[in-house]
């Protein structure tokens, strides 16, 4: 009998062990997805972060918008801000580098303003501070909107309407339009063009269903691969600098040879071809993709970085899965009113080309 009892008592024993170590992996792979999420990413927020401390704000963000669409901002008069950051169309131009004054390419592709007052710098390089930095660029372009400093205030001083939104927006200054101003109310209406409630956000917040199970297994991925490394926080980017080419050289046209990105900015940058990374807010509106736009689709551009970066090549369902999530991260576009703008005067200057 004994035999028979103590084999019983070791097969017993056997189960328990089983049991206890399956519940045990089980409990380590299922830490719920929802919290994993939480602990790398945070929702767009519904109200501008720290708009408190910035007077007249709500006067800036009218004024601003204004500014935004007016193509008076340029030499030509044909050229606004939303030419190339089309606020129907994901916030950017939908083209490889966009087209400026006189028909004139640049270098990079348009990233989108939806969302872009959330990162700690502007441009891929980083090189604007903020967004009142960010604004002064692009009408001085000569390859974008093509004015000056003095041309821009002298436009807008022609048109009382502008004088008085100006003089509302700013009423501590002796002389409201200026340069100055004019960035800052610019600055005011990007940092407005929030996107919330995106399925993800939903699904961040408690709603279960928000995100189906292929983009769940999207999300899964993306966390398991490490492109949370990189693409982190509110943005999914936004916060941090990197190489593009961590592990392997991007093909040519990915990253071409003489855009050496953030090293054409700071003496300090030991390597090229480091950029910021790029939010993935909205990326389902933002093709073509990467800083020379020559990604078409995300499939395309979740391959090479995964390649790129973290030297892993994906399988179709992966590819799959996580472009899925990246459709969950398309969240509601603002209501805008296209703004009516003051007709030129007599004294407004004349287009020139
Ligand atoms: C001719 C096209 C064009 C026009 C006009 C233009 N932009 Fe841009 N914008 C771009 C391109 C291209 C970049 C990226 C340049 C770079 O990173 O070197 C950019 C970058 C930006 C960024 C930084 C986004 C980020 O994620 O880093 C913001 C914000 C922005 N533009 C706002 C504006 C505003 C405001 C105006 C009007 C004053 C404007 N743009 C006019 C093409 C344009
Ligand atoms: C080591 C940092 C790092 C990691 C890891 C990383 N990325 Fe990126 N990602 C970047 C940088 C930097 C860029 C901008 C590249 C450029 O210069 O065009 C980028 C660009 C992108 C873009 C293009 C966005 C646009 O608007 O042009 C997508 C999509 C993307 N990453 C997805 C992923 C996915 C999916 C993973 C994981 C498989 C991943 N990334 C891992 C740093 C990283």
């Amino acid at each position: 009998m004994m035999p028979v009892i103590k084999s019983l008592l070791f097969l017993l024993l056997v189960c328990v062990v089983v049991l206890v170590s399956t519940a045990g992996a089980q409990s380590e792979a299922e830490v719920p997805l929802r919290d994993q999420a939480r602990f790398y990413f945070d929702a767009i927020p519904h109200e501008v972060p720290g708009k408190e401390l910035v007077d007249h704000f709500d006067e800036k963000v009218a004024l601003g918008q204004r500014l935004f669409f007016d193509p008076r901002l340029s030499m030509s008069q044909t050229v606004s801000c939303h030419s190339c950051h089309n606020l129907s169309m994901g916030g950017d131009d939908g083209r490889p580098v966009s087209v400026g004054h006189g028909w004139q390419t640049g270098p990079r592709n348009a990233p989108t303003v939806f969302n872009a007052g959330l990162q700690i710098a502007q441009f891929w390089d980083g090189r604007a501070r903020d967004l009142v930095e960010q604004a002064g660029a692009p009408m001085t372009s000569p390859v974008e909107m093509a004015s000056t400093d003095p041309l821009i205030c002298d436009v807008l001083s022609s048109m009382p309407d502008y004088v008085a939104w100006f003089t509302r927006a700013f009423p501590e200054r002796e002389n409201p339009i200026c340069f100055a101003t004019t960035r800052h109310a610019l600055a005011a209406f990007v940092s407005s063009l929030l996107t919330p409630d995106a399925p993800f956000d939903r699904y961040l917040a408690g709603q279960e269903e928000a995100l189906d199970d292929l983009q769940k297994q999207g999300l899964r991925e993306f966390i398991a691969l490490g492109c949370t490394q990189c693409h982190m926080s509110t943005n999914l980017g936004g916060n941090g600098y990197y190489r593009f080419g961590v592990k392997h050289a991007p093909e040519q046209r990915y990253r071409p040879q003489e855009d050496l990105g953030r090293r054409l900015v700071m003496d300090t940058i030991s390597e090229d071809y480091v950029f910021k990374v790029p939010t993935l807010r909205n990326v389902a509106l933002t093709a073509p993709y990467f800083h020379a736009g020559s990604a078409w689709t995300l499939e395309e551009s979740v391959e090479v970085m995964a390649w790129v970066q973290l030297d892993k090549k994906l399988t179709e369902q992966q590819v799959d899965a996580l472009v899925a999530f990246f459709s969950s991260l398309t969240g509601s576009l603002p209501t805008i009113a296209l703004p009516a703008l003051p007709v030129s005067t007599r004294e407004t200057p004349r287009p020139a080309y």
